[in-house]
């Protein structure tokens, strides 16, 4: 339960289905309402009966913080309380979103410079699109690495918005080059990768995708979805000397699970 004055009631703008089961939505957004790339907002959407409660749940917001929208992408569970809401939601319809935004998975975290990979396991990309839409990522990395973790091919949402940036990265800012890593697990798709993140981090298949070595002295990770992939890819990266930032001091490594 949170109290109406924690939260403002915005509205549903737009809604793009990449799949039956994940959608993307666009809402109005309060102009007071702030966040750093890599954020999530809280969500509120009303239940249908006689007495309506709110159901509310974390999501991580995809557009940058320069948008006058604010954009989510969502699973679509069968049986979740907040995705049978959504699913029904007509545009126009109400999404409170609650005033203040969390979260730490975000480059302040980081020791700076050197190479960002940002790898991800299905709606796990969100975070990272907003990161990439801002400009500061483009000018303070050497190298920008998005691994995209998916069951099946059309479950690779943002492709193309993906492949624009690194055509055209924001504000025209240079610096860093995009790797985009797409990995479909159970399809065999040409020009992908077919392993999960962990299997591919300890045979080295994924920096040799990358060019890149997993390495704390040049690379910080931020891992963000499946909460197995997370502590197992974690285990791994902390074996090769990647460590959170603790008391303030930046670190090598950030992740976000997402239940
Ligand atoms: C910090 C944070 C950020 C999040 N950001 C997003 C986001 O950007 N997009 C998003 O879709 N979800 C996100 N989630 C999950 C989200 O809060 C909801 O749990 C989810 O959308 C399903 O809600 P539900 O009520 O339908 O089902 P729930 O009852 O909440 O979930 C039921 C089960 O579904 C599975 N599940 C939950 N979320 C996901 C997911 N995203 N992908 C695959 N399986 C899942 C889990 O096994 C979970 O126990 C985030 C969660 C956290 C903690
Ligand atoms: N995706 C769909 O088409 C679909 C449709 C309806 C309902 N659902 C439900 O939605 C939920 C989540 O589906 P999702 O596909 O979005 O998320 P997911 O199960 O987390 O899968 C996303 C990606 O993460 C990988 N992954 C899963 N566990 C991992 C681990 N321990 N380590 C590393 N990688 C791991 C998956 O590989 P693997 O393929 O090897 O698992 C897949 O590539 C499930 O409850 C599912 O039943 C999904």
């Amino acid at each position: 339960m949170i109290a109406p004055d924690k939260y403002t009631e915005q509205t549903l703008l737009a809604t793009r289905a990449w799949t039956p089961s994940l959608l993307s939505i666009q809402t109005s957004r309060d102009p007071d309402f702030r966040f750093r790339p890599g954020q999530f907002a809280r969500l509120g959407l009303a239940t249908g009966d006689a007495d309506p409660q709110i159901i509310w749940r974390a999501y991580s917001i995809v557009s940058a913080p320069a948008v006058g929208h604010l954009e989510f992408c969502s699973v679509l569970l069968p049986a979740g309380a907040f995705s049978n809401l959504l699913r029904n939601l007509p545009l126009g319809g109400s999404v409170f979103v609650e005033k203040a935004p969390y979260g730490f998975l975000t480059t302040e975290r980081l020791v700076r410079g050197g190479d960002l990979w940002m790898i991800a396991t299905g709606t796990g990309l969100a975070p990272f699109l907003s990161i990439l839409e801002d400009s500061y990522c483009w000018s303070e990395y050497r190298n920008l690495v998005l691994v995209q973790s998916v069951r099946t091919e059309a479950e690779l949402a943002y492709r193309a918005s993906i492949e624009a940036l690194m055509a055209a990265p924001p504000g025209h800012s240079g610096g860093a080059r995009l790797t985009y890593l797409p990995i479909v697990t159970r399809e065999l798709v040409p020009a992908t990768l077919h392993a999960r993140v962990p299997e591919l981090v300890v045979s080295g298949e994924l920096e040799r995708a990358a060019g890149l070595a997993l390495d704390p002295s040049t690379a910080r990770v931020m891992l963000c979805g499946n909460p197995e992939m997370v502590t197992q890819t974690r285990a791994h990266l902390t074996m090769r000397g990647f460590a959170p930032s603790r008391r303030g001091i930046p670190g090598t490594l950030a992740v976000e699970n997402y239940w």
